[in-house]
């Protein structure tokens, strides 16, 4: 009797080591939990950041969005806000909204025909329409509303640092964009902790001389200002941001982020815009060197680690071997190794 459980035993035994050896590499692959959360007393809930993005259809889009999707998806209570130029929501669009995982709203108005004129402003109505679905969200609630709104244009490129500069915002806050107007840089200039002028390579008499993806603004200074939006008449080109700044805030107001506005976080990564048509054309392309042309802008820039590592993040095990095009190796590959 007792060999005949011995034997049983013996038997079961190795399948008893097999079920165990599975279920702890199960656990081992299974995404950390977080103990820490239960456990720690509960802190007051971060403000949501809700990111508006004009959007419209071309060869590039869905490469953009991906992109941004890899940025956002790594910021704790992010909102975005995707809105479509188009009179219905596209197929491609909607298919990538519900795979993006992170909470999105997916909107879409399309520009009256008449504004779409190269040198009139672009993305008016979608950015409006996005300013509108935030107000209608909100305005049953009662205050207070904490909430950061910002721009999101779909062409930029985002490090994950801006985000926890502009979460802080307490009505308007501003910071440096990099690769706009012709210049590596542009950026409000501060001292003694306030906005005093502009450093920028076109129209420094603007009164807000600043980028469209150089501010974010409290969900309360929009909700306390429903009539501020972005508007066609009157507005000459590229006095867009500043048109709408002047209807929430004042300069004195402004929130000086990224130490000071020392720091580049964003950058205006435009894609390749002969690219993009020669893709269209399905022609070739011999005298458009487009990639070798943006990598050494965003080697210039830094825009390179942000690219990598945000996409790095997601790849378990990616080992990634980075060639620097210059004589030595550049240190932001450096930074990047481990
Ligand atoms: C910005 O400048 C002000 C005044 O010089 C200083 O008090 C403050 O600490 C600075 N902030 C940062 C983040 O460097």
């Amino acid at each position: 009797m007792k060999s005949l459980l011995l034997s049983r035993f013996l038997l079961l035994l190795p399948w008893g080591l097999i079920v165990i050896l599975l279920l702890d590499t199960d656990s081992s692959r299974a995404p950390p939990a977080r103990p820490l959360q239960q456990a720690a007393p509960r802190r007051p809930a971060l403000p949501p950041i809700y990111a508006i993005t004009p959007t419209y259809s071309r060869p590039v889009q869905k490469a953009e969005l991906t992109r941004l999707a890899n940025t956002f998806r790594q910021v704790a209570r992010l909102h975005w806000v995707l809105v479509e130029d188009a009179a219905r929501r596209s197929e491609l669009v909607s298919r990538f909204v519900a795979r993006a995982g992170l909470p999105c709203t997916h909107l879409h108005v399309p520009t009256p025909r008449r504004y779409k004129r190269p040198g009139l402003p672009r993305a008016t109505e979608q950015r409006n329409a996005g300013l509108a679905w935030l107000r209608q969200r909100h305005q049953q609630l009662p205050p207070p509303q904490p909430g950061v709104l910002f721009f999101a244009d779909d062409d930029n490129t985002y490090s994950l640092e801006l985000f926890e500069e502009m979460r802080t915002t307490r009505k308007v806050s501003v910071w440096p964009v990099g690769l706009v107007g012709g210049r590596r840089y542009e950026r409000p200039v501060v001292e003694n902790g306030k906005v005093v002028g502009w450093y920028t390579g076109w129209r420094a008499d603007r009164p807000f001389a600043i980028d469209m993806a150089g501010f974010a603004v409290s969900l309360q200074v929009i909700l306390s200002n429903p009539k501020a939006v972005f508007k066609r008449r009157g507005s000459q080109p590229g006095m867009q941001e500043s048109d709408f700044l002047k209807q929430i805030t004042t300069v004195e107001e402004l929130e000086p982020k990224a130490d000071n506005c020392t720091k580049v976080l964003v950058w205006h990564t435009r894609t390749e815009k002969l690219c993009a048509e020669s893709l269209t054309r399905r022609a070739s392309c011999p005298s458009c060197h487009c990639i070798g042309g943006l990598a050494k802008a965003h080697h210039i820039a830094g825009t390179i680690e942000i690219h990598a590592s945000h996409l790095l993040i997601h790849l378990r095990n990616a080992h990634t071997i980075l060639v620097s095009t210059g004589v030595r190796a550049h240190k932001l590959f450096i930074s990047l190794k481990q």
